[in-house]
């Protein structure tokens, strides 16, 4: 059987949360060794909005974020590790692909309208950002993308651009699909449950979000205080948002089942629940804590995953872009 190609990648925006780890890292993880798998720090993402970028800090984010791979449990002799920039295709792939986007599929875009909103100045990048994540996701003739809930319109937005331009120009990409993890596929902030747990918001809110590279001690004081309800309910169906979002953490930490939870916690206030996340939550992150401890005091270490991998995956750019260029007519 041909073997399935898996590419996901995250920004180097900011401190990675445990949404990226549910979200994605996790799943990353559990299937890479039944899989062939590229991962990317999208460097290129992070400059859609240029008032957010510091350039001193920028490379040694993606380095981080890089290390944040391995420390999670990417394994560098199944699973290719690089930063985006590094291959030039990316960008050449994004363009063709600009180029045969209608507008509409941008401006409808949930992410683009929420991240425009309130801005002076709204860059061209920050329109053509999917069109960009589309070039990374097709570059490498990718069967399957492995992301959290709030990525679904960017891949179906790759999937319809894979199929215009198969139409367009002849049979030239994979139509790649979206998987999302069983559990903790969309983790909301722990101060307000009703908005994604995202590195934006976490910036200015310090109980928002519990960082992969938080003490335990102040993860678990994060989780402590996490806005619940003044009663007592644990039933899926009715409790409050930050209730199923603690138990929803919980079961992606542990695999238990909502439900299960939901029963053994019945009767006993939410210190009980809150107290057993923080210990699920600190477990997962004490041993990627000292992994990236280790990747950040050894750059040298970093660089023989990046170095290799970075070659091996730009034969596959290389290769998809000459028949790119061949379909298109140019180069
Ligand atoms: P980014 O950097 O926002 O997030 C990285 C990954 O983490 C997931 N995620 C979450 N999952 C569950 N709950 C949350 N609260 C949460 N917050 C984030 C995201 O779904 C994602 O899987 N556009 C992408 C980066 C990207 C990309 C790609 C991804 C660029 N090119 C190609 C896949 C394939 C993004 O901004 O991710």
């Amino acid at each position: 059987m041909a073997s399935i190609r898996a590419f996901s990648g995250v920004q180097p925006t900011g401190r990675l949360h445990l949404g990226n780890l549910l979200g994605a890292l996790r799943q990353w993880v559990a299937h890479q060794h039944t899989r062939e798998n590229v991962f990317c720090v999208v460097d290129l993402h992070a400059l859609t909005i240029p008032e957010k970028v510091d350039p001193a800090q920028l490379r040694d984010a993606s380095r981080r974020v890089a290390a944040t791979y391995l420390a999670a449990g990417i394994d560098p002799a199944v699973s290719r590790v690089f930063i985006q920039s590094h291959i030039r295709e990316h960008a050449e792939l994004a363009w063709v692909l600009t180029c045969v986007t209608p507008l509409g599929w941008l401006e409808r875009m949930t992410q683009f309208k929420s991240k425009s909103e309130g801005r002076e100045t709204v860059g061209h990048g920050l329109l053509a950002y999917p069109v960009l994540q589309a070039a990374d996701i097709l570059l490498y003739d990718t069967h399957v993308v492995p992301v959290g809930e709030d990525q679904k319109q960017h891949i179906e937005l790759t999937r319809d651009l894979a199929i215009r331009f198969n139409h367009l120009f002849g049979d030239t990409f994979v139509v790649p699909e979206l998987t999302l993890p069983p559990a903790g596929a969309r983790v909301m902030g722990l101060d307000d449950p009703t908005a994604k747990m995202s590195k934006s918001i976490a910036v200015d809110r310090p109980n928002h979000a519990v960082f992969l590279d938080d003490a335990p001690k102040k993860a678990a004081k994060k989780i402590m205080r996490a806005v619940t309800d003044s009663g007592c309910d644990y039933n899926p169906s009715t409790a409050s948002a930050g209730v199923v979002n603690l138990m929803g953490i919980l079961g992606a930490c542990t695999g238990e089942a909502i439900d299960d939870i939901a029963a053994r916690f019945e009767g006993q206030g939410y210190g009980y629940l809150k107290k057993e996340v923080a210990d699920a939550v600190v477990a997962e992150l004490e041993p990627i804590q000292a992994r990236l401890a280790e990747y950040l005091d050894d750059p040298a270490a970093l660089d023989a995953v990046l170095t290799p991998s970075t070659e091996a995956v730009r034969a596959i750019a290389q290769d998809t872009m000459a028949r790119v260029r061949a379909a298109v007519g140019i180069g």
